[in-house]
């Protein structure tokens, strides 16, 4: 029987993080450290006719200056997920074309950050520019034929003839717009080289190993040479998953100029330098019976990408895990844009994708006048559409019947307009929530000691989740042992392999391998608890026993699909004169499996639901159509949510735990709880005033009424 696991335990990280003593990866205090400040594209498109350096070079504390005429040796990684990869495919300064505003075309070396940045404004670029393209209406396509689909009878065009005899059918058309991951801590980076072929690299990276391996191969050394080292990351949200140009670019320059570097990217060039969510459009066609099942569902999307890096985000994945229908079609496009690279934010497909069809779902109910939670329930599919295997531990059915009972949704008007509170239209919405359960292989080392206090080490490592705290905990549980008693160290490459903080897979993966170098360490010391094997330990003298453990996902992958489940509920209330949107009340129900921390489970799906209101509500960067420079660039232009307009969030887990996942039973829970967020609200709009919204985010103008 759990005692540790399960509970509510505070962050073992806290006290750190709120004293200051947790160092960020810009803090590394290291002797004679220089700085790094880059310098960027003006322009969109177009090519770099010449740049004047002269006045930069001579101005004070400068040490060097690097350009695509001066690039020290940087070689191509695998560009393969389980190699290296890095998050744009062209290198930095590889030549003197620009392809999007902001892009990166030299670093300037200083002694002092402000000497390096003063340094900086005086280079002198000209250019040949080119008229950006940064209208996807204009944009040239490219079809990703890996994510399209067809079952049944559809195919492209024939929508109409297929559903020939439907009780309902829908065509609409979702739109969300650029979104970026706005972490308290920016990008930065230190590396510091030990000789030619040796680097110590400070850096927020998701995923310590990989991060190792491309670094190694960037710069044509073993990965045994490549220490990464990042104990604490201050949130990131996929954005921090491969390295970025300014990284890849501080690295090699270190070597070169034989001096310990650091390069932080300020907050205006993480609008360009360091990822978006790419903005997106979607068409969903859905078709029902009379009896409100599903006849046919079509999914076209698009989503905008750079001219460097084909990045998808696959909102296509959605359809075959929600509901089942005879008939599917799905198609995925790729929009060439002279915007800045995309890349991972918090359920990238899955979000916009349900934001998608979540609202058509909802639309399609009103049509049907029938309950979107019947609706839902009534279309529930048991198995993946595309595979046919059966997903594992679902109850996805618990999470809205609970959600609608601990809602009161029965209370629900049939009619829009039909609540109101102090002047304003009030409406309820609901909207149902899914993500992968991904799993990889993982390794922790765990040692007990003579001293009565235990310690796991490995190299995966905490954005902000918890790990250190469900990391203790997992082993705790495992040894017997006080959860304070249990010492826990992240984050460093020279640490065994401990997988990916990202794809909300590091609970799944790392937990089964600390709890098997538990059991394995217990077996090995043929102790019962860990009480026995420490008085063991203390008569023979030895100062500890140490075990390795790796697990990886075990054959019953091959029957199951792995998915979490949810359902979001919610109030809305609307001033129709001033356009004034508020979430006034929310549930979220969601099954990820075995909880394995009450408190920051449950915190990872309010801050979940937080990005969505954000993404419902006020998260958009555009880029002027004119120049293709961004017109948001910082916390002052880019909206994110504050206190006020966040409502108290309800969290409730239902379901069991899911061993066919892994032996702890527990599914990640960091990204589920965005996906149906914005699609919630949106239909809680329309039943506070009959407007039903189809492009992100609901600001004020679209919500007012002439
Ligand atoms: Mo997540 S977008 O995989 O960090």
């Amino acid at each position: 029987m759990s005692k540790v696991i399960g509970t509510s335990v505070n962050r073992k990280d806290g006290r750190a993080k709120v004293t200051g003593n947790a160092t960020y990866a810009a803090e590394h205090q290291i002797p004679g450290l220089m700085y790094g400040y880059l310098v960027t594209a003006t322009i969109a498109n177009g090519r770099i006719r010449s740049m004047d350096i002269e006045t930069a070079k001579r101005s004070p504390g400068v040490l060097a200056i690097f350009t695509h005429r001066n690039v020290p040796k940087i070689f191509k990684p695998a560009n393969d997920w389980q190699a290296s990869k890095i998050s744009e495919s062209r290198l930095p300064l590889s030549d003197d074309r620009i392809y999007y505003a902001g892009q990166i075309i030299g670093l300037v070396v200083a002694d002092t950050l402000e000497r390096a940045r003063d340094a900086a404004n005086l280079v002198q670029v000209e250019c040949e520019t080119q008229p950006p393209l940064i209208d996807t209406n204009k944009a040239s396509y490219i079809n990703q034929k890996d994510y399209e689909f067809q079952k049944g009878q559809l195919t492209k065009d024939n929508f109409a003839t297929v559903v020939a005899g439907a009780a309902a059918t829908l065509e609409a058309t979702y739109t969300t717009e650029v979104e970026l991951h706005s972490p308290l801590e920016p990008h930065a980076i230190i590396a510091h080289w030990h000789n030619a072929d040796s680097v110590t690299i400070y850096e927020p990276t998701q995923w310590v190993v990989i991060s190792q391996r491309t670094y190694a191969d960037l710069l044509g050394i073993p990965r045994e040479k490549v220490r990464v080292v990042t104990p604490y990351i201050g949130g990131s949200f996929g954005g921090k998953i491969f390295p970025w140009p300014h990284a890849i670019l501080c690295t090699a320059v270190a070597r070169e100029i034989n001096r310990p570097l650091k390069v932080v990217v300020s907050r205006r060039q993480m609008t360009t330098n360091t990822g978006h969510r790419a903005s997106t459009e979607q068409i969903l066609r859905l078709a029902a019976t009379s009896k409100s099942k599903l006849m046919a569902i079509e999914h076209i999307v698009k989503n905008a990408t750079s001219t460097v890096e084909n990045f998808v985000e696959p909102c296509t994945s959605i359809p075959p895990v929600m509901y089942s229908a005879p008939n599917l079609r799905l198609q995925q496009d790729l929009a060439v844009l002279n915007v800045p690279t995309p890349t991972y934010l918090r359920a990238p497909g899955e979000n916009p994708g349900m934001w998608a069809l979540e609202s058509a779902m909802d639309e399609l109910a009103w049509t049907l006048q029938i309950d979107p939670v019947q609706l839902r329930l009534l279309n529930e599919t048991q198995a993946h559409q595309k595979t046919n295997l059966p997903f594992s531990a679902k109850y996805f059915a618990e999470c809205l019947r609970v959600g609608a009972e601990q809602f009161g949704w029965s209370q629900r008007p049939k009619q829009p307009r039909a609540m109101t509170r102090n002047g304003l239209q009030i409406g309820w919405g609901m909207a149902a929530a899914s993500f992968p359960c991904y799993r990889r292989a993982g390794t922790a080392k765990v040692r007990l000691l003579s001293d009565g206090t235990a310690h796991v080490l490995t190299a995966g490592n905490d954005i902000g989740t918890g790990t250190y705290t469900i990391v203790a905990m997992t082993a705790a549980e495992a040894l017997g042992l006080p959860v304070e008693k249990v010492r826990v160290e992240l984050g460093d490459s020279i640490m065994p392999d401990g997988g990916l903080a990202g794809g909300s897979s590091m609970a799944g993966s790392l937990m089964p391998a600390v709890n098997q170098a538990c059991q394995d360490l217990l077996k090995q010391a043929k102790a019962k608890t860990a009480t026995e094997a420490i008085a063991m330990l203390r008569q023979s003298g030895r100062a500890a026993i140490e075990v390795t453990a790796s697990t990886t996902p075990n054959d019953k992958d091959k029957k199951f699909t792995f998915y979490s489940w949810g359902a979001h509920f919610c109030e809305v209330s609307v001033d129709e004169e001033i356009g004034r949107l508020q979430v006034t009340r929310w549930l979220s129900v969601i099954n990820v499996g075995r909880i394995l921390n009450a408190k920051t489970a449950a915190s990872q799906i309010r801050g979940s639901v937080i990005m969505g209101i954000g993404q419902a509500l006020m998260e958009e960067c555009h880029f002027d159509p004119a120049s293709g420079y961004p017109v948001v660039y910082d916390l002052a232009t880019y909206h994110i949510p504050t206190h006020a307009d966040i409502p108290r969030i309800e969290v409730v887990f239902v379901g069991e735990p899911d061993l066919n996942a892994n032996s702890m039973g527990a599914r990640g829970v960091g990204e589920i709880g965005i996906t149906g967020v914005a699609a919630a609200i949106a239909n809680a709009i329309y039943h506070a005033t009959g407007k039903r919204l189809r492009s992100l985010p609901f600001t004020p103008d679209k919500l007012i009424t002439q």
